[in-house]
């Protein structure tokens, strides 16, 4: 074992490995860029959406497997049934993670319209989010591992957002099997901005999640109509299958939750970077803690893939064969004066930061 990994040490190069990953449908070069830690953990992420596409993990025989959806080129992120599926993977989501009721929302007394995208409502920054468009990458190195740092200027108007919005996201894996993803903002006008990243993670080899084990320190979820839309109450979860202050399999009690789980929790703990959830996958023994520094965590089961996309390898992804953790503040929180704010303002910056932390139990 430690052979192994002192063989694998001396082969991490200061910087992230880069390769093509296909063009975009107009003719632009996408590149795949791959970290890599002295323990063989790689990630790999694309300028194209900052898409997570494969992140390879040890399970508890020391067998690395990947445990994400994704595809292995550019154009998988682009078919027609891709697009009309819409399920994100891996990617990086804005300018609003989540929705936005009827694309609409009021800012100092100005009435704003968005691109919608979810029947009325605008869904992870409308037609054209943060997920679809190319990012400018700077692979590097820093004290915490190798990194990648992306950046995209997301003009005034866009999907009808004020404000030119600079965003930059900066990836590390660290040496302790961490992948860490940083988010900051800064904005010439007001706006609503609310970042992510759309991970769905499979920590087994079976088709589908619902025998991870899941703890999310959350005792209030916010309450949902019809069209994934909060109602502004926050309701406590005990006595109800959204309860994750125990451990519970996602399959337990999926059944009693029309549609699977797609909801945004209440995280107990608001304050510096803070415990959102942890994972364990009993056949291959992974896990998986997630901490942020964000006020809410969607739980979203993979409730609308239906077998039609294919990944890598020839996977079938059908329902439930992944589950995301979307670190976030809370849906439609422009249309909630209750909810923590997502408005950013002109000469602040916006700091956000989540881990993915990998490990094992035998
Ligand atoms: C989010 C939403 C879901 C779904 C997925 C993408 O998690 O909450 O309703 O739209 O994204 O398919």
């Amino acid at each position: 074992m430690a052979d192994t990994s002192q063989a694998a040490a001396s082969t991490v190069s200061a910087a992230p490995k880069s390769a093509p990953f296909g063009k975009t449908q107009d003719g632009q070069e996408v590149q795949l860029y791959t970290l890599t830690n002295a323990h063989g953990v790689q990630v790999s992420i694309t300028n194209y959406g900052g898409i997570i596409t494969s992140l390879l993990v040890p399970d508890k025989d020391g067998k690395l497997g990947d445990v994400v959806l994704g595809f292995d080129n550019v154009s998988g992120y682009q078919s027609p049934a891709y697009l009309k599926a819409g399920p994100y993977f891996g990617a990086l989501i804005g300018r609003y993670g989540n929705r936005i009721a009827q694309g609409k929302f009021t800012l100092d007394g100005k009435a704003y319209s968005l691109a919608q995208n979810n029947g009325a409502n605008t869904l992870h920054g409308g037609k054209q989010g943060f997920d679809k468009v190319l990012w400018q990458a700077q692979p590097g190195s820093s004290a915490d591992g190798q990194t990648l740092q992306l950046t995209y200027l997301s003009k005034d108007g866009e999907e009808g957002y004020p404000g030119n919005l600079t965003v930059t996201v900066v990836y590390t894996l660290t040496p302790d099997d961490a992948l860490k993803i940083d988010y900051t903002a800064t904005t010439d006008k007001a706006t609503p901005v609310n970042l992510t990243n759309h991970a769905y993670f499979n920590l087994g080899s079976g088709k589908d999640i619902l025998g991870h084990v899941v703890t999310i320190p959350a005792d209030r979820y916010t309450v949902v109509d019809a069209g994934l839309i909060p109602t502004g109450e926050l309701r406590a979860v005990k006595g109800t299958p959204f309860d994750f202050t125990t451990p519970h399999a996602i399959g337990e009690r999926i059944g009693q939750v029309p549609g699977g789980y797609d909801h945004n929790w209440v995280l107990n703990e608001t304050t510096g970077m803070h415990a959102a959830a942890t994972v364990y996958e009993p056949t291959s023994g992974r896990t998986m803690e997630v901490r942020t520094t964000e006020p809410g965590l969607q739980f979203y089961t993979g409730n609308f893939l239906d077998g039609t996309l294919k990944g890598k390898g020839g996977k079938v992804y059908g329902q439930h064969a992944g589950f995301c953790l979307e670190t976030q503040h809370f849906p439609d929180s422009p249309n909630q004066p209750k909810f923590p704010s997502t408005i950013l303002k002109p000469g602040q910056t916006l700091q956000s930061s989540t881990t993915y932390q990998f490990g094992l139990r035998k």
